[in-house]
């Protein structure tokens, strides 16, 4: 078999993906069609370390009344719900999968630490890092760039709702353009929402390339993760 491109690689999962049609929530059928191909990109040999959103149960952003941070904790709440979601479907398939959490709560999942996740992936577990970075003003997409960084992963793969990065909102504006490829720096200059500048900041001074796709495809994240030309690939 050829050698997968990627050795390593980090999925950030929105937690909007995982609502699928749903407005709030989990939706199962999303969660296994995910669990499915993870199964499948563990058979590669990759090694799969994952960072899950929590949108879909909580937005902190969306609620300006309350105190940013308090939003935030709130936030890295739902990531773990959506975590342990995400672990039974991958065990059901009988993939070992270790969860994770910046924050401790060591009676529902272990707290991380970085140089155990790495054995885990050495062993062919795959790790589900929740709750983000821990802290409050920072993204979980900010989380992924931190634990790529530090897991030596060779690659983020951004599953999104949308299929790449746009020129403009595609939701809003029905010729956004997207870009087959792009540097970080465009990104900056350009302001573009695919992901907030910390995030993008720290992929670029570590030379993390992204490649951002859309989720609701089967069959995708595979693709990704084999190094396949979709979605909008990002220079590391
Ligand atoms: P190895 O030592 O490499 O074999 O890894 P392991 O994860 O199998 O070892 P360990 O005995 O540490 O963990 C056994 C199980 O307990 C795994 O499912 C872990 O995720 C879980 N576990 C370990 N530490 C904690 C913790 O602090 N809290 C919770 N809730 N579970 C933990």
């Amino acid at each position: 078999m050829q050698e997968p491109k990627y050795k390593r690689v980090v999925l950030k999962i929105s937690g909007e993906a995982l609502a699928g049609e749903k407005e709030f929530g989990i939706d199962q059928d999303v969660i296994n069609s995910i669990a499915d191909e993870i199964k499948e990109i563990r058979e590669c040999g990759i090694d799969v370390a994952i960072v899950v959103g929590g949108g879909n149960i909580w937005r902190g952003r969306n609620s300006p009344q309350m105190d940013r941070a308090t939003a935030d904790y709130m936030g890295m709440l739902a990531t773990v719900i959506n975590a342990l979601a995400l672990q039974d479907a991958l065990e059901k398939r009988n993939i070992e999968t270790r969860v994770q959490t910046a924050i401790e709560m060591k009676e529902i999942a272990e707290p991380y630490i970085r140089r155990r996740a790495m054995r885990h992936l050495e062993k062919g577990r795959v790790v589900i890092f929740a709750a983000g970075t821990g802290n409050p003003y920072f993204s979980t997409d900010t989380a992924a760039a931190l634990r790529a960084a530090e897991i030596e992963a060779d690659v983020i793969l951004l599953a999104k709702k949308v299929d790449g990065v746009y020129d403009s909102d595609p939701m809003k504006n029905p010729n956004a353009q997207k870009f087959d490829s792009l540097e970080y720096i465009d990104i900056l200059n350009r302001g573009l929402g695919v992901m907030d500048s910390t995030a993008t900041s720290l992929c670029m001074d570590n030379k993390i390339p992204i490649i951002v796709f859309g989720i609701n495809k089967a069959g995708n994240i595979i693709k990704a993760a084999l190094g396949e030309n979709i979605g909008t690939f990002v220079k590391g």
